[in-house]
């Protein structure tokens, strides 16, 4: 979700401003996933390197998360979906972190879409703590190191038991990826806007969802692999 301070400068305002509009954002992208029947939807929230933001710009963002999470907690479960979080949430305020934790517990037994919200996350992160989790479980005599292949590499991932994404969005016109699920997104199809996150609107959902079904997704093999005849 990449432009809120851009989108505030456009405007004339503070780039917590531009935050604040972004929350319009995620309800257009989240009811737009709702409708077309979108089972994940992971938002990139806050990056690990976020934290070396002016401490201002921190903690209004903190403080904005928490506002955002009460105020739509009711709305959300009424939809039905379900809330997750990923990423070092240790390093969350305590309030912030207890907001969220009471929001996932009651939206736990949901089931139509899982929108997990990304926090203090980076995908470097997220791979040093699956690889020090494996060590121990090997120092520990848990695992034979012949044993570690891609499932048990996963299983170590924040995102265990989730489907990898199939379509990750980017918008503000930046190109990159950001250490955003380095792993997950081995074969994603990958769809950029110029559009900054505060206008985002289903419509632009919509509209990487259908150039996505356009895409032919080979997974490294040929083509009359892949396409039923
Ligand atoms: C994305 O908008 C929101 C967060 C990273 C929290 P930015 O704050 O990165 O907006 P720009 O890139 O400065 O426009
Ligand atoms: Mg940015």
């Amino acid at each position: 979700m990449d432009g809120n301070g851009r989108w505030a400068k456009q405007h004339g305002e503070e780039r917590i401003v531009g935050h604040m509009n972004g929350v319009r954002g995620v309800r257009e992208a989240l009811t737009g996933a709702t409708e077309i029947g979108v089972r994940y939807l992971t938002l990139y929230a806050f990056s690990t390197e976020n934290w070396n933001r002016p401490q201002p710009e921190v903690n209004a963002l903190m403080d904005l998360l928490v506002r955002t999470v009460v105020n739509e907690l009711d709305e959300l479960h009424q939809n039905a979906v379900r809330l997750r979080a990923i990423g070092d949430l240790e390093s969350l305020p305590a309030s912030c972190r207890e907001t969220l934790n009471d929001a996932i517990a009651r939206t736990a037994g949901n089931d139509r879409i899982t929108l997990t919200l990304a926090l203090s996350y980076s995908a470097r992160w997220e791979l040093v703590q699956a690889a020090q989790r494996i060590g121990q479980a090997v120092k520990e005599g848990r695992i034979d190191p012949k044993d570690i292949n891609e499932q048990a590499f996963e299983a170590q991932l924040a995102t265990h038991g989730m489907p990898d994404p199939e379509l990750l969005i980017r918008t503000s016109g930046e190109q990159r990826i950001s250490n955003f699920l380095l792993w997950q997104i081995a074969y994603a199809e990958l769809w950029f806007t110029p559009t900054l996150w505060p206008d985002f609107r289903k419509d632009h959902l919509f509209q990487a969802v259908l150039d996505y079904q356009n895409r032919e997704r080979r997974f490294g093999l040929i083509s009359e692999q892949v396409t039923p005849s």
